[in-house]
C-alpha cells in the first residue's frame, strides 16, 4: 500500500507565465465525525439483528450470499484508500479497515496515535486471544509493529456469520496512519507467502473461505474516478463483494489474466500505449520486477524506464510546451481556470494483459479522467490536478487510479484477475474506462511468465546450463561467489521479500 499525502505541493499554472507556491492544507479530519457516528449506530442494530441466524452460512456452505447486501460498503478515495466497517471482538467494537490487495495481515490499531479516533482494545474482548508473537510491517510511506493474536469479527455488510481470524494489533506506527484518514486498520487480502512473520498467519480470505464456506473470489469496485479529493466532500466509496460477482456493478464483457505467482495478485503486462501509439518497449521492461494489482496503492505506478516514455508520449500528445515536468514528477499541481476542463488535452492510456488463453491478449484503457486527477479548489477559481502516475523502482503497480475505472475481480478459485468496465467509472454521461479484446500475442516475455511451449522448455534448460557452465566457470577463474546472481527474483528469499513489500 502506498498512500498520497496532500502536503506541501507546488501549484504550476498552465497558462505559462508564473509558477506559483501554494501551501495546500492536508487533508483535514473535519466532517467526519457524523458520518462515524452513523456507521456506528448501523453496525449495533446489525449485530443484534445477525445473532440469531448469523451462523447460517457457516453451516449452510451452499447457501446463497446476497452480494446486494455488500453493494456500497466501502467508503473514501484513492488518495485516502477505500475502507470498510468491521466488527471486532466481544462484545464487537467497530473499526473502518483499509482494503488492500497488496498485503496479507488483518492489523488494526490497539493503543492510541493521534490520526485515528478509535482503535481496538483488546482488555475489552473476552474472546482476544494473544499469540505472544510479534510482528512488523514496513511499506514506503510508514511501518508498524505489534503483536498477534485471534479474535471473532463480523462484516455488518459482508457475508453472514462470525469468523476467527489473526489479528495483528498495532502498538507503535511511524507514517502508517496519516492525518484525514478514516480508518484504523487494514485488511490485506493478497496470499499467504506475503503474511508477515511467516506465511502461517492464515489471511483474512482464506480464513472467510474456510470457516463460511464462500467461494474462494472476491471482486472491487471502487468509485472515486472523477471526485475532487479535499477535506469537506464525503468520500467516494465502493463495493467489496465476498464469495462472487454482482452483476450490477460493471457492464460489457469480463476479461480475465494469470496470476502468474500467488503472492501478490502477479499479472503479466504485455504493451503499453499512449494516444494510439506502442511504446514499443521490451515487453520484460512492464514487468521489471514485477507487474501486480493492489487497491492500496493510490497511483498507477510504472518502471522508470516505461514511466519515461510514458511521461514523453503525452507531452507530445497533450500540446501543452510548457508544462512543467514538476507535475509529471508528483510534486506540482497543474491549475485551470474553472470551467475549464484540461481532459481534452490528453491522450488515454492503453495496458495490454495477456488473457487466459495465453495466446491472446486484452487492453485497459484509462481516458485522461482517471489519471488527470482534480485534488481541491484552490482559490475558488480554479481547478487542479495531479498526475495519478509516477515512477516505481520496484515493479509496476496497478493502482486505485486505474482500478476505479474497472469492476476487477480476484478469482482466486481459477488463478485469474478479472475485469470489466465499472458501472460508476462514468463521469458527465462519459465512460472513463474502457476494456477491449482479444488482441493476437506476438512473441511474449520470456523469464518473466511459465513457458508453454515444449520447445522454448528446451531453449531455456539449454540456457540455464550455458548459464550454470558460466557461472562455474567464473566462480573457479574468478574465485568470486556466484551464488548470489542465481537468487534474483527469487521470491522466497525473506530478505527480498521484505524488499519488495515496500512500494
Ligand atoms: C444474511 O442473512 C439475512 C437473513 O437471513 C439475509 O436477509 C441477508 O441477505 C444475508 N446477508 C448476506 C450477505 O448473505
Ligand atoms: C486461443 O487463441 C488462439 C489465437 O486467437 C485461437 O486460435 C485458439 O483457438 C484459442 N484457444 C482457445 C482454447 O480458445
Amino acid at each position: 500500500m502506498l498512500l498520497v499525502r496532500g502536503l506541501l505541493l507546488a501549484l504550476c499554472f498552465s497558462t505559462g507565465c508564473c509558477v506559483y507556491t501554494i501551501r495546500l492544507k492536508s487533508f483535514s479530519l473535519g466532517g467526519f465525525s457524523s458520518s462515524a457516528l452513523q456507521l456506528q449506530l448501523g453496525a449495533s442494530q446489525r449485530n443484534q439483528t445477525a445473532s440469531g441466524s448469523g451462523l447460517s452460512l457457516a453451516s449452510d456452505p451452499s447457501g446463497a450470499v446476497n452480494f446486494l447486501d455488500m453493494v456500497n460498503n466501502l467508503r473514501g478515495d484513492s488518495g485516502r484508500g477505500y475502507y470498510m466497517e468491521m466488527v471486532i471482538g466481544t462484545p464487537g467494537q467497530t473499526l473502518n479497515i483499509l482494503v488492500d490487495t497488496g498485503s496479507s495481515n488483518f492489523a488494526v490499531a490497539a493503543a492510541s496515535h493521534p490520526y485515528v479516533t478509535t482503535y481496538f482494545n483488546r482488555a475489552l474482548s473476552s474472546t482476544y486471544q494473544t499469540s505472544g508473537r510479534a510482528v512488523a510491517v514496513r511499506y514506503t510511506q510508514g511501518n508498524w509493529e505489534g503483536e498477534l493474536g485471534t479474535d471473532h469479527i463480523s462484516i455488518p455488510q459482508g457475508p453472514n456469520g462470525t469468523i476467527t481470524i489473526n489479528i495483528a494489533a498495532i502498538l507503535t506506527s511511524d507514517g502508517f496512519f496519516l492525518p484525514g484518514i478514516n480508518w484504523q486498520g487494514i485488511l490485506g487480502l493478497a496470499y499467504p507467502l506475503l503474511a508477515r512473520p511467516d506465511p502461517s498467519v492464515e489471511p483474512f480470505f482464506n480464513s472467510l473461505v474456510q470457516q463460511t464456506g464462500i467461494p474462494d473470489v472476491f471482486s472491487l469496485q471502487m468509485c472515486g474516478a472523477g471526485v475532487s479529493v479535499s477535506a469537506t466532500s464525503e468520500p467516494a466509496g465502493g463495493s467489496l463483494v465476498m464469495g462472487g460477482i454482482e452483476p450490477t456493478l460493471y457492464q460489457g464483457s469480463v476479461w480475465y489474466t494469470p496470476v502468474l505467482q500467488e503472492w501478490y495478485y502477479q499479472v503479466e503486462v504485455l504493451k503499453l500505449e499512449v494516444g494510439d501509439q506502442n511504446l514499443n518497449l521490451d515487453c520484460q521492461e512492464y514487468n521489471m520486477d514485477k507487474a501486480i494489482v493492489d487497491s492500496g496503492t493510490t497511483l498507477l505506478r510504472l518502471p522508470a524506464k516505461v514511466f519515461d516514455a510514458v511521461v514523453e508520449a503525452i507531452s507530445q500528445m497533450s500540446l501543452m510546451q510548457d508544462f512543467s515536468s514538476g507535475f509529471f514528477a508528483g510534486s506540482k499541481l497543474a491549475c485551470w481556470v474553472k470551467g475549464d476542463s484540461p481532459w481534452r488535452f490528453f491522450p488515454k492510456i492503453s495496458i495490454y494483459l495477456r488473457a487466459t488463453n495465453t495466446s491472446q491478449a486484452f487492453r485497459l484503457t484509462a481516458l485522461p479522467q482517471l489519471y488527470i486527477q482534480p485534488v481541491t479548489d484552490v482559490d475558488g477559481t480554479l481547478n487542479c490536478y495531479r498526475f495519478g502516475i509516477s515512477s516505481s523502482t520496484n515493479g509496476l503497480v496497478i493502482g486505485a487510479t486505474v482500478m476505479e475505472g474497472f469492476y476487477v475481480i480476484f478469482d482466486r478459485a481459477h488463478k485469474r484477475v478479472g475485469f470489466a468496465v465499472s458501472t460508476c467509472a462514468e463521469s458527465d454521461g462519459v465512460l472513463m474506462a474502457e476494456i477491449a479484446g482479444p488482441f493476437p500475442v506476438d512473441g511474449g516475455c520470456i523469464g518473466s511468465f511459465p513457458l508453454q511451449e515444449p520447445l522454448l522448455w528446451v531453449l531455456a534448460y539449454a540456457l540455464m546450463g550455458l548459464c550454470a557452465l558460466v557461472l562455474l566457470i567464473l566462480l573457479i577463474l574468478l574465485l568470486v561467489p556466484c551464488h548470489r546472481r542465481q537468487r534474483d527474483g527469487e521470491i522466497t528469499d525473506q530478505s527480498s521479500l521484505v524488499r519488495h513489500r515496500i512500494k
